[in-house]
């Protein structure tokens, strides 16, 4: 994708490798939602979400490949969100990743099992006792527990429910940024905080890691809105004009495409500042930050 520096490139690595030895097997009687999951999985997101755990985890000094089913999991409950945006009762959308989404290539009914299944399948994975020897369980628990508060009502799921009792509705900026931190900033801060912990981080270090995912979620959901408005499906893969058609408030909506731009800018800052404590040897954090501001996906 050009975002990543060759570390991580080999994090991807460990990402995609993960992720298809924890999808369940296909010869089973269960096989259609299986294969949905797998679908549902399979390589194409840009992974940032395991990717920040995993970058949390060395920065914090901690041991990466220990950290990579919890990284996994996330992306797991990442991925069952997005089968879930897009069914015909949420955002309607008929293609994700380049390809169709889950819901149009298996149905409504296999699409909400498979997101379901992928929900399950994460806290199962991070529960996993092979998986739990590799972080100890104090550290286990810490991270399925921010993983957990990240994904339900508090967060994910709430953000969710607000951006779907919003639509039509002349929301203001207040309730947007509610909306957002719930349904992108959750998940985006609970992966820094979860690679901190996993990566046996200091209070300072989590709190930093906590400051950095608040203010990149706020950033990335700004840019993900701008890109609705004015990239290509070919480019980003879902459908381009999606927040208009669902009449959706966003922040292009609300501030305009220069109003917006602004606050990914000050957001992005936020971010970079947050990194102060980790040093020098968060180059590859920053260089990561600022590409996400100018992402074309
Ligand atoms: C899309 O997330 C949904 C939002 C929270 C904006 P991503 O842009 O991270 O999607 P993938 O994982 O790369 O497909
Ligand atoms: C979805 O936000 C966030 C979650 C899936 C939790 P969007 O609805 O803006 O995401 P896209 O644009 O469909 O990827
Ligand atoms: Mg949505
Ligand atoms: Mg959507
Ligand atoms: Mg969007």
């Amino acid at each position: 994708m050009g975002l990543y520096s060759p570390t991580m490139q080999r994090y991807l690595e460990l990402i995609e490798n993960e992720l298809e030895d924890a999808m369940p097997s296909v010869f089973v009687k269960q096989k259609t939602v299986c294969e949905a999951m797998r679908y549902a999985c399979a390589a194409g997101g840009k992974r940032l979400r395991p990717m920040l755990v995993l970058s949390f985890a060395a920065l914090c000094g901690g041991d990466v490949h220990a950290a990579v089913p919890y990284a996994c999991a996330m992306e797991m409950i990442h991925c069952y969100s997005l089968v879930h945006d897009d069914l015909p009762c949420m955002d309607n959308s008929l293609l994700r990743r380049g390809r169709p989404s889950t819901f149009a290539e298996y149905g409504e009914d296999m699409a909400l099992l498979a997101g379901d299944g992928l929900l399950t399948r994460a806290f199962e994975w991070g529960l996993n006792a092979d998986n739990v020897a590799l972080v100890g369980e104090c550290k286990a628990v810490r991270a399925l527990r921010l993983l957990a508060d990240a994904a339900g009502i508090y967060g994910m799921v709430g953000g969710q429910t607000i951006d779907l009792e919003s639509e039509g509705q002349a929301i203001d900026l207040a309730t947007l940024q509610e909306l957002q931190e719930g349904k992108t900033g959750a998940l985006l801060q609970a992966s820094c905080e979860m690679g901190a912990v996993l990566g046996g981080g200091g209070e300072e270090q989590q709190k930093a890691a906590a400051t950095f995912g608040a203010a990149l979620g706020r950033a990335f959901q700004i840019v993900d809105d701008i890109l609705d408005v004015t990239a290509s499906e070919e480019q980003l893969g879902k459908p381009v004009g999606a927040d208009e058609d669902n009449e959706k408030v966003t922040y292009v909506s609300l501030l305009g495409l220069d109003g917006a731009k602004a606050l990914a800018d000050e957001q992005t800052a936020k971010a970079l500042e947050a990194l102060g404590v980790f040093g020098e040897q968060a180059e590859e954090l920053r260089v990561l930050t600022k590409a996400l501001l100018t992402r074309n996906a």
